[in-house]
Order: C-alpha cells, then structure tokens, then sequence
C-alpha cells in the first residue's frame, strides 16, 4: 500500500458523491460508528437523558452540545480519552416547545451554559478493529465537563494580573471563571489539548454603558459598544454584563491548554498567544527544540499568528507545560514574490509595537497587528504544521467581502473577489525552521467547483477531483496527506470531509471521503495515531431556518431529533483509512 517514493500511502478509496442526504455518509468498505453524543453519560450519577427534562444539574455531568474540535488521546491500546469542545448551543433545537419570541426562562439558560464547554471521555476500541465506543463501566476515572459556571481556569503569560484583567470577582486577575465558544484545537507534543476560544463577544451585554475609553478595543472585536443589547448569559450570570464588570470580555479569547491526564489539573489560558477569535492552535517542535505554535483569528481580514516559545522541550512533561508561558508572538506579511515575513509583536520580553505595552499587545492583539500593517486574510481557520513535511497548511474559508465596496481588495494571498468558497494556504518557514522570521508561501488548493476556471488543485486533472466548499478544519494522516473539513458548503451539498495528497503522482488529487447529515458542520477530524480510525465531530445537524426540536430538519442520528455527536469512521478490513 506504502508509496516507497514519498513515505505516503496512497488514497485509494472511492470518493463519495456530493449530496443533501439526513444521514452520515463514509465510502464503500467503511462504517461508521457514534461515539459520543448530546446527553450522555460523563460523570457518575448522570441521569440518561430526556429531552422533555432537561436541567443545568444533569447536563453538567452530560455529554455536552455541539461538539467542534476532536482529539484521542491513548491510555493503552485498548483505551484512548475523547477530548472535544462544545462550542455553542442551539436552544431552538434543544428546548421542545421553544418560541423564538419569549426569553428563555433562567434554567434553560443555565442548561445552555452546562452545555458548553469542553468535554473528556474514556472511549475503548471495539474488538481489534477501528471501532471506538464510549466506555460505560465505573472505570472512568479520566472523565470530565468543563462548563462555564464551574470550571477555573488559571491566566498565564505576561499579561496575567494585569489592571484590565481584573474584575470584582478576581481581583488578582489570574483566575478566569470558565472557557466559552471554543472552536478548534491541537494536541501538543506532550500530551495536552489546546483549544480556541472564537466566537465568544455574542454573550456579553451592556456593552452601550461602557467606559468610553475600553469602547474601541470592544469594537475592534466585535461586541456591541453603540446599542443596547437583549441580555442573554446576563440573565443568570451579572458579571457577563460589561456595564456593570467591563473587565469581564478581556478574559476570553485566549488559547486554553487542558492535561486531559490529570483530571484534577487547572487548566490554563495562555496570555502570551494573544486575544483574538482564536479558531484553534497547533504546535510543532523546531530544529533547535523550541516550539512553534500557529494560530488563526478567524474574522473577514483578520490575521494569522505565530508563536514561538523562550524554552526548548525538554524531557520532563512538567517542564514542558511551561512551554506556552512565555515566547515571541508574531503576525504574518504576505508578499507578492511568494515570500513573507512574520513581523514580531513582542520578542524578548519587549513589545515591538509602538505606543503598546507588551500587556496591551497580549490583550489587545488585534490592534497590534492593524498597528504593523499584517496582512488581511479570508478568515484563517484551522491552521497547522503537517508532521511529515515541517510545511504549515492553513484554510482560508471564505470572504464574501473581499473586493466589496469600501473594503479591502485582492492581494496576492487572497485572490478571489468575493471568496465563497476559500482556499488551502501552504507556507514553507525558510531551512523548514519553525522559529524564522520569513518564508515562502503557495496556494495549492483554490475551493469551489471544479469546472469553474477560478479553481485550482496543485494542478491535478480537475475532471477527477470533488466539488469542495468553505474549508475549515484540517488534519494529517500519519503519512502526512491532508483531510480537510467543511463548514457552509456555498455548493448547496451537505459539509463532509475530503482527502488529498501533498506529493507523488496523485498530488492535488482531492476526493470527499465522508459526508455529515442536513445542516451539520464537518468539525475535527481527527486520525488515530494507528491510522485506522477517522474521528469527525456533527455539529448543529437539523441548524435549518425554521426548524425546532418538535419539528426536526434532521433526525440524526436517533431517528427523533438532531443531537450533535463525534462519529468514528473505519475500515472494515482494518487496512489504513482512506488507502
Ligand atoms: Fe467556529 Fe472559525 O469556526
Ligand atoms: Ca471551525
Ligand atoms: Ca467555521
Ligand atoms: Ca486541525
């Protein structure tokens, strides 16, 4: 099966069509298993779910809702620990009898919140196959919820303690109650999980009633600093109102970094990556053993990052937690000639950013980067460095504003007016060291359908490849071709995940390998270490205008209303996945 000329496998499977089916779809020779889904069991005494009873109690020890990011972390070979985020809640889909025109009532709030968060969850293999279920016996002492009410979260980095970090609950500025809107993530070289928090401004209001001085910044991240807003999380949790606790937004919007081994440990949100919309992270270890981080904010014209920490890993896993504590932080130039330049924001302990501190660099990060002219990007998504080749692949999902009136035009990064569709970025850091400050950059992949002229696949015969749309999460298998997964497929199909190889004579040759049901999100993927499993998370299935969970666009995966779950997919013959 091996390629002896490249190290990668080939992908033989046969692509799956492009559809708009309520059902998960995996090639011929595969199946597909779910792991995990909304409302079961984590945590002992959690009582089975029932949608007509729901409470904030029983879903805090629940497998939460809209699962995102994806990791499988190995116990043994039988075991391995689930980690994912839970992102955001649709309450039209989770409350029976929800009527978009009353509030809702308290508890159902604080159900929401339970319901968001992250999740870790022993899962074993079923047989010798790559089959994964959850595992259901008293043996599950790795478990746990990580919630926005309960869990506390340890602010680490230059800007941890600082004034504008601290609020009437914390006046340390070192101790953030819970993580919110955490989009994708990364396992680290030494065994954690890292994970964005994105979207998370939509919660706070009162925002109007700010003091003025804070009202640019706020705006610069997209919380509403003119109109008064409905309160939502306000409603049972005051410090999410910023009129009353203006200090309070400045603690989200960090990279989280969770020991999925130690149930116990804090986790920790890391000052020294920045505060932006972070969709995700992902480390490698550089030639000289300091390590290098990618981190994208995933906004219209928004900036790609890089952090390269001061210490070098060591042997120890403790010390290597303190890896993300301090570094250089950096934002990306793109040039016409294919070149770029990653331009510091701080290094050596010093802002580079004139009229900033380092504190107001690590918090204020956007600012900092509209400050040294970063280049504007189609919304970086997932960015990450494949393992095989050292090479950086970044999806650049869409910009339906590239090009529009009074916006920022084409550049050579970002080709395409109006970008529905987006494109794969590849950057090759110079002498492939993760720590240098320029590069060289190519567009492998420009999405959309592939009769149109405006698409490109490394050049490979595009009668051959599948339609693919809105990339926005990425993986390598471990021969290091890449999995790309979709989000808002402008197509009109269902989301999926598709393959494609990076070298050989298949290069370019991208094919959809599975697809997810009526109005899901593709998130993860993730590939087992032994290849043999493909972990993908359905998140919003049925997110259809209109529907409601007493009317259902989507019955998957009960057959009753849509539960956002993770789904194993693997090859029945045990062979690698996608060969
Ligand atoms: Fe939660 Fe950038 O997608
Ligand atoms: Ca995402
Ligand atoms: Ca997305
Ligand atoms: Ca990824």
């Amino acid at each position: 099966h091996g390629n002896p000329g490249t190290g990668a496998v080939a992908l033989g499977f046969k692509a799956i069509p492009p559809n708009k089916l309520d059902t998960f779809i995996v090639p011929n020779g595969y199946d597909h298993h779910v792991v995990a889904r909304w409302g079961d069991p984590v945590l002992p005494g959690a009582p089975s779910f029932d949608v007509r009873r729901q409470s904030a109690a029983a879903q805090k020890k629940q497998f939460g809702y809209n699962n995102d990011f994806v990791a499988v972390l190995p116990l043994d070979n039988q075991r391995a620990l689930l980690v994912c985020n839970h992102e955001y809640t649709n309450p039209e889909l989770m409350f029976p009898g929800y009527d978009p025109a009353v509030p809702l009532t308290p508890e159902q709030w604080r159900i929401t919140l339970a319901a968001i968060g992250m999740a870790v969850v022993e899962i074993e293999r079923v047989g010798r196959t790559g089959q994964w279920q959850l595992v259901r016996d008293g043996r599950r002492r790795y478990n746990r919820r990580v919630t926005v009410s309960d869990t506390r979260f340890q602010l680490t980095g230059p800007a941890a303690g600082h004034a504008l970090l601290k609020t009437k609950a914390d006046p340390s500025g070192r101790v953030v109650l819970g993580t919110q809107a955490n989009c994708a993530g990364g396992v680290t070289p030494w065994g954690t999980v890292l994970s964005g928090e994105e979207n998370w401004n939509g919660v706070f209001s009162g925002g109007n009633a700010l003091p003025e001085e804070l009202k640019p910044s706020y705006k610069r991240y997209g919380v509403e600093t003119v109109n008064a807003v409905t309160p939502t999380w306000a409603t049972v949790e005051e410090r999410f109102d910023l009129s009353r606790h203006p200090n309070e937004a400045h603690r989200f919007g960090y990279i989280v970094e969770i020991d999925p081994y130690d149930p116990d440990s804090t986790p920790r949100k890391h000052t020294a990556l920045g505060r932006l919309k972070h969709e995700g992270a992902n480390v490698i270890v550089a030639p000289d053993k300091r390590v290098a981080v990618y981190t994208g904010d995933d906004e219209r014209f928004d900036y790609l990052y890089k952090f390269v920490s001061h210490r070098k890993v060591s042997h120890s896993r403790r010390e290597n937690l303190k890896l993300l504590e301090s570094g250089d932080l950096y934002v990306a130039r793109f040039e016409g000639d294919g070149r770029g330049r990653w331009l510091p924001l701080v290094k050596g302990n010093r802002s580079t950013v004139e009229g900033m501190s380092v504190e107001e660099v690590l918090i204020f990060t956007r600012l900092a980067g509209d400050k040294v002219g970063a280049t504007k990007m189609d919304r970086p998504e997932d960015v990450e460095p494949n393992p095989k080749n050292g090479r950086i692949y970044c999806a650049l999902t869409n910009n339906d504003r590239r090009g529009a009136a009074g916006q920022p035009g084409v550049d050579p990064v970002n080709p395409r007016p109006v970008n529905r569709h987006g494109h794969i970025l590849e950057i090759t850091e110079d002498n492939n060291d993760q720590t240098a400050e320029t590069f060289s950059w190519t567009l492998p992949i420009l999405c959309g359908d592939p009769t149109q002229p405006d698409t490109y696949f490394m050049g490979f015969d595009k009668t051959k490849v599948s339609p693919i749309s809105c990339p926005d999460n990425v993986a390598f298998d471990a021969t290091g071709n890449l999995w790309i997964a979709t989000d808002g497929n402008a197509l009109g199909s269902n989301d999926g995940l598709f393959a494609v190889p990076l070298e050989g004579p298949q290069k370019g040759f991208l094919k959809q390998f599975l697809s997810v049901p009526l109005g899901a999100e593709c998130c993860g993927p993730f590939i087992s270490v032994d290849n043999r499993s493909v972990f993908t998370a359905v998140q919003h299935p049925g997110e259809v205008t209109g529907a409601r969970v007493d009317n259902p666009a989507s019955t998957w995966p009960d057959g009753d209303f849509a539960k956002p779950g993770v789904v194993v997919a693997w090859r029945l013959d045990g062979r690698p996945v996608g060969s």
